[in-house]
């Protein structure tokens, strides 16, 4: 059996960290709500003059580095992202061109901070298409330049960062074992960004409105997102007919602390067990997957064989898992 496997890790955030005690400055907030709340203690924010491409050619570099690979074997570069340099043209030809990858497709996904699970969704596609192609998926996000800054309800919880991983087709067990991707466009209106699209158009009225920033009903999202990751939690553990116990770690979406222990209990699945990093980034979206795994892979967590399980949530709304047996 031919599978998908990530053979290389790599990730980056911005070196400037947004304190909670920061935020209490800002916005009317304390550093003990966010945490108790959220989970939450700092993020990291990038500087102006800084995009979404930058973040994640950081992220690439690292992972080619340590496959030991040059940027032009790669064939294919997919980047989740929800926070793209331009509309267009996509943010992986950005990052394309500035790591030289020239015989690399590039192109986007847009599916809310599930994006990342999609990227891995087509790699293994790929693929299994041919074996021999190395994929580069990454999710890359600056969450802090769609932030309303007034808003408390919102901009205590996002962060800046971008992760990337490395895929080739190898024969055995290891790999991608499977991926699950849902929405739900009804409940569009749950985490959205109006303006600057063609439905409202950028004008001084959009901006007066600060239509070109986050928009979150925080309650309701927060019980839809419980019930969708344990939903596709179970999903993947039950196609690969596996039990919880199986699981060596759940690689969750870091949105919200208290959003993550609820979906673990409802599939009885051992908070000890899940990676989170969400205390010190925040919610980075489409990244906050890849950053976990490279992490954890470089810390030497993650051992050949290991069981993981991933799930995420985002805008959309969208939701998706997968199981990987590194
Ligand atoms: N500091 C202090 N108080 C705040 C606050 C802040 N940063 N943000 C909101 N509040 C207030 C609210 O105004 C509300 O006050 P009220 O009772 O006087 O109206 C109160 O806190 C409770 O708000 P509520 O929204 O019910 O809190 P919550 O327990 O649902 O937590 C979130 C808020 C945003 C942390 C939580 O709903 C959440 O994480 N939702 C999901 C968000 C998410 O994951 N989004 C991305 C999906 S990928």
């Amino acid at each position: 059996m031919i599978r998908a496997r990530i053979i290389s890790t790599g990730s980056y955030v911005p070196p400037k960290v947004l304190t909670n005690a920061e935020l209490e400055k800002m916005v009317d907030t304390s550093n003990e709500w966010i945490v108790s709340r959220s989970g939450i203690r700092e993020r990291r924010i990038v500087e102006r003059d800084v995009a979404t491409s930058d973040l994640a050619v950081q992220a690439a570099l690292k992972a080619l580095e340590m496959a030991g690979m040059s940027a032009e074997e790669l064939d294919f570069i997919i980047t989740g992202t929800n926070s793209p340099d331009m509309f267009f043209p996509c943010t992986s030809c950005f990052i394309q061109s500035k790591i030289g990858a020239k015989k690399a497709a590039g192109f986007d996904i847009l599916a809310g901070c599930t994006s990342f699970i999609h990227t891995l969704s087509m790699a293994d596609k790929f693929i299994k298409e041919d074996p021999k192609r190395k994929v580069m998926v990454l999710g890359a996000e600056i969450m802090s330049k769609i932030t309303d800054w007034k808003d408390r309800g919102t901009c205590v919880l996002f962060g800046d960062g971008a992760g990337a991983v490395i895929l080739t087709g190898e024969e055995g067990e290891r790999g991608i074992l499977s991926t699950h991707l849902h929405s739900d466009g009804s409940l569009w209106e749950l985490l959205y960004m109006p303006g600057g699209g063609s439905a409202n158009p950028p004008s001084h009225e959009t901006i007066e409105k600060n239509l070109h920033c986050i928009k979150m009903a925080g309650n309701q999202l927060f019980k839809v997102a419980v019930r969708a990751l344990a939903e596709v939690s179970q999903e993947a553990l039950d196609f690969n007919g596996l039990k919880s116990e199986d699981i060596d770690y759940m690689i969750p979406h870091q949105a919200n602390t208290r959003i993550l222990e609820a979906a673990a209990k409802l599939i009885n699945f051992p908070t000890e067990r899940m990676y989170l990093n969400i205390e010190r980034f925040g919610n980075t979206s489409s990244a906050t997957i890849p950053i976990a795994i490279d992490e954890m892979n470089r810390s030497g967590k993650l051992k050949p064989g290991n069981l993981i399980l991933l799930c995420s949530f985002g805008t959309g709304v969208t939701w998706g898992g997968g199981v990987i047996r590194w």
